[in-house]
């Protein structure tokens, strides 16, 4: 079953073409990647899917269903969640509300129920906090649920990131640069991690990241662009060996 289907997506912005005829379809339960050297225009293909951008052109749709223009919790709700390339969490809350916020984007109870706090609330409320404690002890943050995210380090900041999209139990996670920033120590844990995350939680996940060895060793295919556009597609073996993504990464030696 498509999972994702993306159609000719084109963006400009006040004249620079970012992507351009961007076409991709996703599968069930794949594990996909996408590269390309700075300003490339990966980002802002995750921004249009998440619905942070209005494409200039071109169709998303997710599970046969057009998502083209609806707003991020409205994406949200369907199934997609996403992490930022700058980790994005609320650093004057609790790692526990952090996750537990987020849930609360698929809300089903109203503003009455919340008023009165009515037995359909209370029930909604511990059912949040109890996913929200699952992830916690799966991701082995229990430690630090009362904890500020600023006062985490790093890897544990983008793990908090991860379960919090999670929490709200997509079909399809985008992750933006998982690796970034982290020692490398903590990226054979983030690989082994993402590598479960797929395993347990059944869910499509198409990353973008620039140490290789995250993308080659998770990646079942990849997508590489350049200047917005599509220079190939293939499995990491074929994509280490094309010539146009050598040569866009020339002097670049991370390949
Ligand atoms: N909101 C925006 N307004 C104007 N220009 C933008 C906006 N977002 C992205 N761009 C431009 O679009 C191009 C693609 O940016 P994007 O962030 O998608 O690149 P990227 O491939 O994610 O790069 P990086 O690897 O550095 O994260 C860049 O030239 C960038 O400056
Ligand atoms: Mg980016």
């Amino acid at each position: 079953m498509t999972v994702l289907k993306i159609t000719k997506l084109t963006q400009y912005f006040s004249g620079l073409r970012a992507l351009a005829d961007f076409n991709i379809q996703l599968e069930e339960g794949e594990l996909v990647g996408l590269i390309g050297p700075n300003g490339a225009g990966k980002t802002t293909v995750f921004n249009l899917v998440s619905g942070f951008y209005q494409p200039t052109e071109g169709v998303i749709s997710f599970l046969g269903q057009p998502i083209t223009g609806l707003k991020p919790h409205q994406v949200t709700a369907h199934g997609i969640a996403r992490t930022f390339q700058n980790i994005r969490l609320w650093n004057e809350m609790t790692v526990l509300d952090n996750i537990m916020l987020a849930q609360h984007s698929s809300l089903d109870y109203g503003i009455r129920d919340l008023f009165f706090r009515t037995g359909r609330y209370q029930r909604r409320e511990r059912e949040i906090r109890d996913l929200a404690m699952e992830l916690l002890e799966i991701f082995k943050l229990r430690e630090v649920a009362e904890e500020k995210p600023k006062n985490l380090s790093y890897g544990l900041q983008r793990k908090v990131e991860i379960a919090r999209a999670l929490s709200s139990k997509p079909k399809l996670l985008l992750l933006d640069e998982p690796a970034a920033g982290l020692p490398s120590r903590d990226v054979v844990e983030l690989i082994d991690l993402i590598r479960w995350i797929h395993r347990e939680f059944k869910i499509a996940i198409w990353m973008i990241e620039h140490q290789m060895k995250v993308v080659m060793s998770l990646c079942s295919r990849i997508t590489v662009i350049d200047f917005g556009v599509v220079i190939a597609e293939g499995t990491p073996e074929e994509i280490q060996h094309h010539p146009d993504v050598i040569k866009a990464y020339l002097g670049d030696d991370q390949l």
